[in-house]
């Protein structure tokens, strides 16, 4: 069984109560949030205000994506607005290990996200602490574009090295992904689905998840 993860990012924001309780209802797992500076990604999107008003409205856990620079600064705010996991960007922590002892120490989940062209090699000394590794399989900053295919021989080598070590970190991917190429990236060892276009952009938003989610229990 994997975790389905729709990404609000896609969803219609003038009705993002009713997106996210439709999703709720639909069997997601998590409500992934992306944060995004305009700085370290090309695009501007949430702040610690939506987690809180998310907070309020859904009982599923709020996972947090920070795509932006000095990722420590704000993980106090995230975490006290009711994030449950907080994932950080390899490429931008000059202390990623304190960042991610920083996130638990707040009560959150720790997790560590690495970009496309980032090897997985970069995180070998982290795994033993993290709870969750993000495999971006499109560059950050907006959603609906293509899977980038080269990600499956990291999402494989990621899941070989977590069952090499008996690792605990959940292992989650995020960008491009759809009903029709969800089931290569279940094979390849993903644990936790993050999809917007694939939800939010649907006609049937309740539909969609529900398709995911059978897919994702295996039926
Ligand atoms: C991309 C974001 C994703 C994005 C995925 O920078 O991290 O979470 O919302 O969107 P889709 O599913 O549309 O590719
Ligand atoms: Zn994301």
């Amino acid at each position: 069984m994997a975790y389905l993860a729709p990404s609000i990012l896609a969803a219609d924001l003038l009705d993002l109560k009713e997106e996210v309780l439709l999703v709720e209802q639909n069997g997601a797992d998590f409500i992934h949030v992306d944060v995004m500076d305009g700085h370290y990604v090309p695009n501007i999107a949430f702040g610690p205000e939506i987690v809180h008003a998310l907070s309020r409205v859904t009982k599923l856990p709020i996972d947090v994506h920070l795509m932006m620079v000095e990722p420590h600064k704000h993980i106090i705010n995230f975490a006290n607005a009711g994030s449950s996991i907080i994932t950080v960007h390899q490429e931008v922590c000059d202390h990623l290990d304190r960042v991610i002892r920083h996130i638990k120490e707040n009560g959150c989940r720790a997790g560590v996200s690495i970009n496309p062209a980032t090897p997985v090699d970069s995180l070998s000394h982290i795994l033993s602490i993290v709870d969750l590794v993000l495999i971006m399989t499109v560059n950050p900053g907006f959603g609906g574009q293509e899977f980038i295919s080269y990600s499956i021989e990291k999402i494989q080598k990621l899941a070989k090295t977590k069952s090499d070590n008996n690792y605990n970190f959940l292992i989650e991917v995020d960008g491009g992904i759809y009903i029709d190429n969800v089931a290569s990236i279940l094979k390849a060892g993903a644990e936790v689905i993050v999809t917007g276009s694939g939800i939010f952009k649907q006609k049937n938003i309740a539909e969609a998840c529900s398709k995911f989610k059978a897919i994702l229990n295996g039926k």
